[in-house]
Formats: C-alpha cells, sequence, structure tokens
C-alpha cells in the first residue's frame, strides 16, 4: 500500500473526484472505496489515512461508520476527514471523529445529486455546474496543501442537535423512496446498474433491471443509467440528473484506486 491512504465513499462521484484531487496534491494516494465493505481495512502502516464522503441527510451515509470502525489506523498517522455536502457539513465529521480522532477536517460543498428531494443546482454558494466544479479542484489543491504542511484543528467538527435529530430520521424518509423505485421501458438491460449498485441489490429479471429493497441510496444506478431508465417517481423523470462529470461509473465500482 501507498504511505497514504484515502478511504472514501461516494454515490454520483463528488467526493471520488475531490478525492482524487487531494490525493494527487499529497503526492499520491491509494483511494479505498468504502460503499460496500472496503477491500483494504488493516492501513496501520500507512503515515496519512483520510477519509472523503458525502452528507446524507444531516450525516454519514448508511453503514460508512460501521465500515470505518473496522479500519486499523496507527495512533501516529496524521488522520483526516472531508464531507462533502450540498449545503451543510451535517454530523457526519463529527461521528467519524468519535470513532478515529481527526487531526485535520474540512467540509466542502458542491452540486445535489439527492434528485428526488433537489434538482442537483441546489447548492451553498450557489454556482454553474463549470464553477461548482472548479472550485472544488481548487478546494483539492488547497485542502491537499494544508495536510501536507501537517496542519493540525484542534476545534472538534460540528454536531448541531437539528442535524443529529434529521439524521436519526433520515433512514425512515430515506425509505419510503426506496419503494418508488421505477424501471421503464428505456431499460436496455446493459446491467450498468446491477455492477455499480453497492449492496448488490440490483438484478436483471426478463431483459429489465428489478431494484430491490436492499438500497443504500447513493443513487449510482439513476444519475449514472445510460438511458435514463431509472426514477423515484416522477419527480425524478422531470429533473436534469447529475453526476460528477471526471467520474464515470467504472471509477465507483473499482475497490482501490492508486493515484501517483
Ligand atoms: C441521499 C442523499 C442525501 C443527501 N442529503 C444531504 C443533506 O442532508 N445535506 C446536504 O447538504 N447535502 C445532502 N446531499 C447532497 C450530497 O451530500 C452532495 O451532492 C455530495 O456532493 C454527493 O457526493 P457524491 O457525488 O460523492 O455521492 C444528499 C445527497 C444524497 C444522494
Amino acid at each position: 500500500m501507498n504511505k497514504n491512504v484515502i478511504f472514501c465513499y461516494s454515490g454520483t462521484g463528488n467526493c471520488l473526484d475531490l478525492a482524487k484531487n487531494v490525493a494527487h496534491g499529497i503526492g499520491g494516494a491509494d483511494i479505498v472505496m468504502i460503499r460496500s465493505n472496503p477491500s483494504v481495512t488493516d492501513v496501520s502502516e500507512a503515515e496519512k489515512v483520510g477519509f472523503v464522503f458525502p452528507c446524507y441527510g444531516g450525516g454519514a451515509p448508511a453503514d460508512f461508520l460501521k465500515y470505518v470502525k473496522m479500519i486499523r489506523v496507527s495512533p501516529n498517522a496524521y488522520t483526516f476527514g472531508i464531507s462533502q455536502s450540498s449545503c451543510y457539513t451535517g454530523t457526519g465529521l463529527s461521528s467519524l471523529n468519535s470513532i478515529i480522532p481527526l487531526k485535520y477536517w474540512k467540509s466542502v460543498t458542491h452540486h445535489c445529486s439527492c434528485i428526488w428531494l433537489f434538482p442537483h443546482t441546489v447548492m451553498l454558494p450557489m454556482l454553474s455546474l463549470e464553477k461548482a466544479q472548479a472550485r472544488s479542484e481548487t478546494l483539492a489543491k488547497d485542502i491537499a496543501e494544508e495536510i501536507l504542511s501537517g496542519k493540525t484543528i484542534q476545534k472538534k467538527p460540528p454536531r448541531n442537535l437539528f442535524n443529529v435529530v434529521e439524521n436519526k430520521i433520515w433512514p425512515a424518509l430515506a425509505g419510503t423512496r426506496i419503494a418508488a423505485f421505477k424501471v421503464s421501458d428505456e431499460c436496455i438491460a446493459c446491467g450498468q446498474c446491477v455492477k455499480i449498485c453497492p449492496r448488490k441489490n440490483i438484478k436483471i429479471d426478463n431483459s429489465r433491471a428489478n431494484i430491490g429493497k436492499n438500497c443504500i441510496q447513493c443513487l449510482g444506478c439513476l444519475q449514472y443509467c445510460p438511458k435514463n431508465a431509472i426514477s423515484i417517481g416522477r419527480i425524478t423523470d422531470r429533473r436534469e440528473h447529475y453526476h460528477n462529470p471526471n467520474i464515470s461509473a467504472a471509477d465507483l465500482m473499482q475497490d482501490v484506486i492508486h493515484i501517483d
């Protein structure tokens, strides 16, 4: 393994793109995908260990923290956490910090991938896709410089009551959307959604994708479907789909991505 390791959860590419840019900026890293059981958990030899993940419903995505608990990090390692959201940090960094104490953390925003809640253009500050992407790349450079300089942040990541409550009720709210997933006649049974799903929750039945109930809400299947055949009710048919412009479905399917 590289002496720098970044664990990354990403549903629609924003976090993987950010993780890759930070990895380049710190002179290379192995990016271990953590959308399902991570393929590497013992990184006790690594000098820098980072976590890049989105805010889902006011906190870390389902199961992310469960996987984090499996990871072994040296007490001497420089640890960092970066949360990406469309508007606010949520409690994810705080929860991560209580499992693996973070020497450095940062929260950044990008376009929203929760298509059933908001159009993707919803973000703070409001920016076009091109400007939001350029901003994310500049922020990644700044973050990498701070990590390289060994900057530490004494203040703990935020944990406000609203986000804690929001994150507690999130599974029930998100659960109502799982039942609403539909696959249209546009489906060509290409099988990409089967491969991208971290939960192995999608099968091809009778030449059509069939989505089961074990959904983690990453929305990779919907946002990357080449035929826009997957929807969550009529509202998502009307909305423009979004995934990070630099990250392909194949990128998200990797277990470990080596960045020199
Ligand atoms: C299911 C879901 C829930 C989300 N919840 C929040 C939220 O509570 N607050 C927020 O600011 N952004 C929220 N977002 C927006 C994401 O955090 C943001 O789009 C992030 O950049 C996505 O990263 P990814 O492309 O790596 O998956 C949510 C997105 C999804 C898909």
